[in-house]
């Protein structure tokens, strides 16, 4: 997608109730990217990193990698050469690591690599109390001082090498599982994580790691041994292609109908997915590296709970209720991982849907069709279930906020036209609020 001089993107259009047909290619995994790339921040020499999705959360690490002094070299349009053998230790900068979650790796990285690490705390999606308490235990547990202060995390080890801990996190957590990681991996001695996240991405992270020299026993299961070793080395590296990303295309299948191969993912890893969109009357083939989502009677309803890996993943929550608005019956969704995570239940109400939220539970009520409608995209996943909707919808449906959608879609607009979807993307130029369709 090109941007014009002059001119701002702001929405998507959508002219809704085509079906979808063809083929999608995934993209490498946003939430192992984003760590896998602040963890080249730990190696000694020229890693090669291949299918790295183009998405806006990417950009911005590269950005903070290249001011810290990071030699980054594109290689082709998925793949690039980080070296950091050079790099400076010095506070991140502001503007850049506040504008994403996934700043918060840049302590673990700079920590196990220098022993001392200043980061602005992070931004991301709005999910309701986003706390780090569980990093900040597991950095004080291998012998460092962590003070959080003027918007900073300030994390120190005296004698400039942390040493192996032993940690018990309080919950299961994403963030801390990899950013304990990351510090440990150069540490003094074995640290152990307990409690662990299981994540495809945690295994993805720990796979890089070791293929650059590491010592991590254990990653995707709930308990990972760190051994620590003197440095790592160079090598070449593949992320794994995005569950959440071929989720999404298989709940538009579900929500639009049709028939599409999504191509380039691993199956195991959609299971929960894959179990959840049979209940629902889908059809769901696995091949080796593609399934294929096949839909043309009608969606049962269902209910579906939020949890850890290898349950049903939060970041399908969304996409998931986008089909279910449409389902014979009536479904219920409980979030079992954050707070507040039905920020969107507004917006598929102005579509007609029939939705109600007490707490951490949506009742929904499945209607005959959703009408098109001005929609807000108020985060990455809830912009990508308004895109579901907007496809299922009968007429046209603008969604506004779509920046949170590039955060981690790559392509987007490309791919669901690629299978037939009405999908434009619409610019306001800077001095005139009339769209354009682009
Ligand atoms: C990661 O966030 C993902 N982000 C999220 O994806 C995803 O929703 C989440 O994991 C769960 O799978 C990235 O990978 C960048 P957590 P993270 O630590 O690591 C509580 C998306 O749409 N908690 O696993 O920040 C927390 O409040 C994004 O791609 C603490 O209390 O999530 C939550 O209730 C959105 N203290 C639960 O644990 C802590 O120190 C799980 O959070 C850490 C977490």
């Amino acid at each position: 997608m090109d941007f014009e001089e002059g001119v701002t993107l702001t929405k998507y259009l959508i002219h809704g109730g085509r079906p979808l047909h063809g083929s999608i290619e995934i993209s490498g995994a946003k939430n192992a990217a984003v760590a896998i790339l602040p963890a080249a921040l730990l190696v000694n020499g020229k890693c090669r990193i291949e299918n790295i999705p183009q998405i806006s959360d990417v950009t911005l690490i590269l950005q903070i990698l290249r001011e810290l002094g990071a030699e980054v070299r594109t290689v082709n349009r998925t793949t690039m050469d980080i070296d950091c053998s050079s790099i400076q230790n010095a506070p991140v900068p502001y503007e850049l690591a506040r504008r994403i979650r996934a700043s918060y790796y840049l302590v673990g990285a700079l920590l196990g690599r220098f022993g001392w690490a200043q980061v602005p705390m992070p931004g991301g999606c709005n999910l309701g109390g986003r706390p780090i308490d569980q990093h900040v235990k597991g950095f004080l547990a291998m012998g460092a001082e962590v003070e959080v202060r003027n918007g900073l995390i300030d994390a120190k080890a005296p004698g400039g090498r942390v040493c192996g801990g032993q940690v018990y996190l309080d919950m299961v957590s994403v963030g801390a599982t990899m950013n304990i990681m990351l510090a440990a991996v150069l540490a003094d001695g074995m640290t152990i994580i307990e409690n662990a996240a299981k994540e495809p991405h945690i295994v993805d992270l720990a796979n890089f790691l070791n293929s650059m020299g590491a010592n991590i026993m254990g990653a995707g299961t709930d308990v990972i041994k760190i051994r620590g070793v003197e440095s790592l080395k160079g090598g070449s590296y593949s992320i794994i292609p995005d569950q959440i990303e071929a989720g999404t295309y298989m709940a538009a299948v579900a929500a639009a109908g049709g028939e599409v191969e999504i191509k380039n993912v691993i199956p195991k890893h959609l299971d929960c997915i894959t179990a959840k969109l049979l209940e629902m009357g889908v059809e769901v083939e696995e091949r080796d590296d593609s399934v294929v989502v096949r839909r043309d009677g009608p969606i049962t309803r269902t209910n579906v709970k939020t949890m850890p890996y290898p349950g049903f993943p939060t970041d399908m929550q969304p996409q998931i209720a986008a089909c279910l608005c449409l389902a014979q019956g009536t479904s219920v969704v409980t979030e079992g991982v954050w707070e507040n995570r039905y920020r969107y239940v507004d917006e598929f109400r102005r579509m007609g849907a029939r939705i109600q939220v007490d707490g951490k539970v949506a009742v929904i009520e499945g209607v005959e069709k959703l009408t098109g409608a001005p929609v807000h995209a108020c985060d990455l996943r809830a912009g990508a279930a308004m895109i579901i909707a907007g496809l299922a919808a009968h007429g046209d449906t603008e969604i506004d906020g779509i920046y949170h959608i590039e955060r981690g879609y790559e392509n987007i607009v490309e791919k669901l036209s690629d299978v037939g979807a009405d999908i434009q993307i619409l610019f306001v130029p800077d001095d005139d609020a009339q769209p354009q369709v682009g």
